[in-house]
């Protein structure tokens, strides 16, 4: 069987394993809280250690249903880590104060999302917190103090972001040391390689998280020319290789030198290992750059 091994993913940052798996669909798998229990045992007989969540995912009840795995099985947790975001409101019947979907990085919203939180996981702290989505009103100096407070109290280890520009990330980054930027790329969405988000990952060495590697499953099932087009080309690469398509994917994003830390999306334990097995498979610059080429929609300049 395939087995992930470790990443740090930045100087002082969090040891993570190099795949990540993602929750954010679990309340759609319906799973029982044993089938929970022995989907993460699955994860982490692959190496797959981390555990990535939000607030928001499952309308606030996603980590509710990973944090009743924990309390069923609590030896798990020393075993993992767990990822958490915050700073979106999101209209929702479990939050009838929300009147409008919004961003809310102020101290106060942080620190009741954390406690929140740690509260559905049933976990005393949580290994990285990131900022979901970047806030128009956010005030770096207070929410930097606010992460040194949550720091303090043992709530939160390690502090990052998600979806950040290079210059929002720049901004916190200067007050607050971040570990990570949680961002989309996938051979449907190839902005991050060409938009200074990459180029600033490397030049800090703080490795990306990446989600929706597989394009949310679009790159399988999508009937868009864009879709249509990059799934040929990566069935007659995969092919070629005796790979899967998923296996070649992962193996297109660990290729990237910024240390791309890919999440996974799926319920399903065998497409995670198609994803560990990425690990062993290296892939010269020219099929790189088939793939690339193929989710441009035209050829290099
Ligand atoms: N920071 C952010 O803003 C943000 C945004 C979105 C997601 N995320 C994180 O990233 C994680 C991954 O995102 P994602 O779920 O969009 O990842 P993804 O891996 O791109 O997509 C997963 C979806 O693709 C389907 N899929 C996988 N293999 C397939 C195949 N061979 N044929 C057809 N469908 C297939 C899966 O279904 P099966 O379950 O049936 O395999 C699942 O519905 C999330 O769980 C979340 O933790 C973060």
């Amino acid at each position: 069987m395939p087995h992930a091994p470790t990443i740090v993913t930045a100087a002082g940052g969090p040891t993570l394993s190099r795949i990540v798996a993602g929750a954010w669909r679990m309340d759609a798998w319906q799973f029982s809280v044993d089938e929970r229990v022995r989907w993460i045992e699955g994860c982490l007989d692959l190496g797959i250690t981390t555990f990535d969540h939000a607030d928001i995912y499952g309308g606030y009840g996603v980590e509710a249903l990973f944090g009743e795995a924990l309390a069923a099985a609590p030896r798990l947790r020393e075993r993992l880590q767990i990822v958490t975001k915050c700073g979106i409101r999101m209209v929702s019947p479990a939050r009838p104060e929300h009147r409008l979907g919004h961003y809310d990085t102020s101290a106060a919203h942080v620190q009741r999302s954390v406690d929140n939180s740690l509260a559905a996981l049933r976990t005393d702290a949580i290994d990285v917190l990131l900022i979901h989505r970047p806030d128009a009103l956010l005030d770096a100096d207070a929410l930097a103090e606010c992460f040194t407070r949550l720091r303090a109290a043992g709530k939160v280890r390690h502090f990052g972001v998600s979806n950040f520009t290079p210059s929002q990330f720049a901004l916190l980054d200067d007050r607050i040391k971040l570990v990570t930027n949680q961002v989309e790329v996938s051979p449907l969405h190839i902005a991050p390689f060409h938009d200074g988000t990459l180029d600033q990952a490397q030049h800090l060495r703080v490795a990306p998280m990446v989600w929706s590697g597989l394009a949310g499953g679009r790159l399988f099932t999508g009937q868009d020319d864009a879709a249509r087009r990059v799934r040929a080309v990566l069935e007659r690469l995969a092919g070629e290789r005796g790979i899967s398509v998923t296996t070649l994917v992962y193996a297109w994003l660990l290729r990237h030198p910024a240390r791309l830390i890919p999440l996974t999306g799926s319920r399903r334990l065998e497409a995670m290992r198609e994803a560990v097995a990425a690990l062993d498979v290296q892939i010269d610059a020219q099929a790189w750059y088939e793939i690339w080429v193929a989710g441009n929609g035209a050829p290099c300049p």
